[in-house]
């Protein structure tokens, strides 16, 4: 949530770098921006309301010194409306210090009194601005880095900082629960710090991590790093990261969702292509735990909850599952011998690492399912299995959601000790999946779209693995095409929902060929019988369907191809009902804030 980019060097167009920057971190927030520069006397904050990848801006050059500086900020709003006002960057009153900030000051309320009684006056409603006043009033007694030290020391939350200050040339990074990486070029001269790191892949792959309670100082000597809570000064290692540029762009797909549902074919192989010895050593700390616990948030979440079922089909293994920000409430159970596995694209959501937090408090062993394994989620795991999906920018997760459920069917078989049965059926489900995604099969589903554009709601049933399923297809359906979409288990609509069915209304029954396959039909026959439109995603066509999307029939791995006609659907409608399907409306990618 926010991305947060700043640059430190030689370059005299940094200030357009920095837009560019934002520009490739908009995913993560996006109704308003800002960006603050140095001059030689003064700071100059530009903000504006609105998506940055649409604003038609340039800054130019800034003058004629040895270093450059400039900080940016695209948000998405927590406290306070989307106004100019609350874009950041933010100025002390003074107008001396400067301050961009992704996540929340939970105790911003109190310190925010204090500096009210103390005379200080406001001119956003954010918490962060907070932050900006309290190093104005370190810095009467210290210089700008004390100043900043100490004022941190009062802030409570998560946090990811960029601050400058009109006196002095430096950039000061802090880091506490939102991420925040330092790129570095191979002459240790320009600094790029930004939320994710295809914001600066550009210029350089070798970057360091802000790990929490965490600040860098950066100026023409170089970057310091100190610990927050120590205060020592540390020594980090540059990582060199392998990800090539190219691939977190567009090529010639207009948008990213359409390019990550397309890349579905390659980035299974990658996600099947694990170590063996990896994959069964996290199947032998499922079998020796004493409780699994699977973690994830949203579609995550929904991948967690099939997992469930998958255990229990393949492995005959129970295993617990629970959103982020519900495991908290379990924390009674956990033990030294409980195992909690996140998963997770961005390795970074708010309510997963509290979770997480919560679980290594008591000693539980951590395993993390992530895209970004360099990630916060990847450095506090014991094991991390990478999805190697590649970088995941539509707002809507895809690729990362079928290479997770691809990995977590493998650690089934695993356990089941049938890892090599696993493996090849899902190579032979990637195969057909290579088939399957043509652009014949997305014209059809495309026309399928344009006869349901208009509905208000529509509704998703599947059963067993595909009953999470269902409700994830309702996630994809909402978010870019903002129409009311529901999922549920095909057995419970006669319980209640079916009430909402009409004349017309779509229900899309996703259909595995196996024991629960007759169950299902009659459930679509019910929702026929009450005027419901049915669209059915199965590998066979069955009478009861209106439309038939076709999908190979590949057994346990079922859910995993029957998701992904309804990415495909939810994209034409994102598109035909004119909205943005890679920035839906409120939504951001990386959500870290709780
Ligand atoms: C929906 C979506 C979100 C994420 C959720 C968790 O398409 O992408 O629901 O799944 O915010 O994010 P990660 O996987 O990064 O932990």
């Amino acid at each position: 949530m926010c991305g947060i980019f700043g640059y430190f060097g030689p370059k005299k167009n940094a200030t357009d770098m920095v837009v560019e920057g934002l520009k490739k971190l908009e995913y993560r927030g996006y109704d308003s921006w800002g960006i603050a520069y140095k001059t030689s006397n003064d700071i100059i904050i530009h903000k504006q309301v609105g998506k940055i990848g649409e604003a038609q801006i340039t800054f130019g050059e800034l003058e004629d010194a040895e270093e450059q500086i400039a900080i940016g900020h695209s948000r998405w709003a927590t406290h306070g409306g989307v106004t100019q006002e609350n874009a950041h960057p933010h100025f002390s009153e003074d107008k001396d210090v400067v301050l961009a900030h992704n996540g929340i000051f939970e105790n911003y309320v109190e310190l925010k009194e204090e500096l009210l009684k103390k005379g200080h006056t406001f001119t956003s409603e954010t918490d962060s601005e907070v932050l900006v006043h309290l190093i104005e009033d370190e810095m009467k007694t210290s210089n700008f880095l004390e100043a900043t030290k100490k004022a941190l020391s009062y802030v409570e939350g998560r946090y990811a900082t960029l601050i400058i200050c009109k006196s002095e040339n430096m950039i000061i990074a802090s880091r506490r629960g939102s991420p925040l990486i330092i790129g570095t070029t191979k002459d240790n001269k320009e600094f790029f710090i930004a939320s994710d790191i295809p914001a600066f892949l550009k210029y350089t792959n070798q970057v360091n991590y802000l790990d929490d309670n965490e600040l860098v100082a950066i100026d023409n000597t170089g970057a310091r790093f100190i610990n927050l809570i120590s205060g020592e000064e540390i020594k980090k290692r540059n990582v060199e990261i392998q990800w090539v540029e190219e691939s977190a762009e567009k090529g010639d797909f207009k948008y990213f969702m359409l390019k990550e549902i397309m890349e579905q074919k390659e980035t299974l192989y990658r996600a099947l292509n694990q170590e063996k010895d990896l994959i069964e050593k996290v199947a032998d700390a499922i079998k020796n735990a004493f409780g699994t616990y699977i973690i994830g948030c949203g579609t995550a979440g929904k991948v967690c909850m099939a997992a469930e079922y998958m255990f229990s089909t393949i492995a005959k293994k129970h295993v617990n599952t629970a959103f982020g920000s519900e495991f908290p409430n379990y924390h009674h159970f956990l033990t030294d011998r409980s195992l909690v596995i996140a998963v997770s694209q961005s390795g970074e959501t708010a309510d997963t690492l509290e979770a997480l937090e919560i679980a290594k408090s008591k000693g539980a062993k951590i395993i993390s399912i992530v895209n970004v394994e360099t990630s916060t989620m990847a450095r506090m795991s014991d094991i991390v299995l990478p999805i190697k999906a590649g970088p995941e920018k539509a707002v809507a997760s895809t690729k990362a959601t079928t290479s997770q459920l691809a990995i977590l069917m493998l650690l089934a078989y695993a356990v089941a000790d049938k890892l090599a049965d696993g493996k090849s059926l899902l190579i032979d489900a990637t195969a057909q999946i290579n088939d399957m995604i043509n652009p014949r099969y997305e014209e059809h589903i495309r026309k399928i779209a344009e006869v349901i554009k208009d509905t208000e709601s529509m509704y998703i049933i599947g059963r067993a693995s595909n009953y999470p399923i269902a409700l994830e297809c309702a996630i994809k359906l909402q978010e870019v095409s903002y129409i009311h979409a529901e999922g549920f288990a095909g057995g419970e609509l006669k319980h209640g929902p079916i009430a909402l069915i009409s004349k017309g209304t779509p229900c899309i029954a996703l259909i595995a060929n196996d024991d629960t396959k007759k169950s299902m039909l009659s459930n679509a026959k019910e929702v026929q019988a009450r005027g419901g439109l049915i669209i059915g995603i199965a590998p066979e066509r069955d009478p009861v369907f209106d439309y038939w999307i076709r999908v190979p029939d590949v057994g346990n791995a079922s859910p995993i191809v029957n998701i992904i006609p309804v990415q495909i659907l939810a994209y034409h409608l994102a598109l035909l009902r004119s909205n943005n399907p890679d920035m839906p409306r409120n939504l951001a990618k990386s959500v870290t804030v709780k």
